[in-house]
């Protein structure tokens, strides 16, 4: 009788980021372009999650967050700062959780699907380099786990230096 080893896939939350974290430990390749390893990222948050939308925003040489490697529907391209909960989160450097989106006040709506969000700044020598923001359909999708290894992650991506 032979036994078989197959590798279970991740089926809570924690087990699928901890998965994500050591995939993107490998997959970041510092010989490619920041373009290929951003849109590998979310790729693997995607393939993992399955969001609504899940993309990077990051800081043009005219200081205005735009629209970076995503996965998911056409969204706004330019985002000024402190506009949005992407410009609250680069104004503040601080993740922000949104629970219901309707109820942010300047909340950017790319689209009328998403109803809360979370956002996660891209820190480089104490400056914010991009964002990334993750829209889901359901309410009240994101919590402390998503923020604790989300954070992990774009620890992760502030290695990659991006260029206009
Ligand atoms: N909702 C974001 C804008 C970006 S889209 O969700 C992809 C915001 O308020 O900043």
């Amino acid at each position: 009788m032979s036994i078989e080893f197959t590798k279970s896939e991740p089926t809570n939350k924690l087990e699928r980021y901890q998965t994500i974290v050591e995939q993107i430990n490998a997959l970041i390749d510092p010989n490619c372009s920041w373009v290929a390893n951003y849109a590998n990222v979310c790729a693997a948050i995607q393939q993992y999650f399955n969001h609504w939308w899940c993309g990077f925003y990051l800081v043009n040489p005219e200081n205005k967050l735009e629209l970076g490697p995503f996965q998911g529907p056409v969204a706004c391209t330019l985002i000024s700062y402190n506009k949005g909960i992407c410009g609250a989160s680069w104004a503040k450097k601080e993740t922000i959780i949104v629970p219901n989106v309707h109820e942010f006040e300047g909340h950017i709506a790319c689209s009328s699907e998403s109803n809360s969000e979370i956002v996660v700044p891209i820190i480089q020598n104490n400056t914010v380099i991009g964002v990334l923001d993750i829209d889901s359909i359901q309410f009240n999708q994101f919590d402390e786990i998503d923020k604790e290894y989300l954070e992990k992650l774009m620890k992760m991506v502030a290695q990659i230096r991006v260029n206009f």
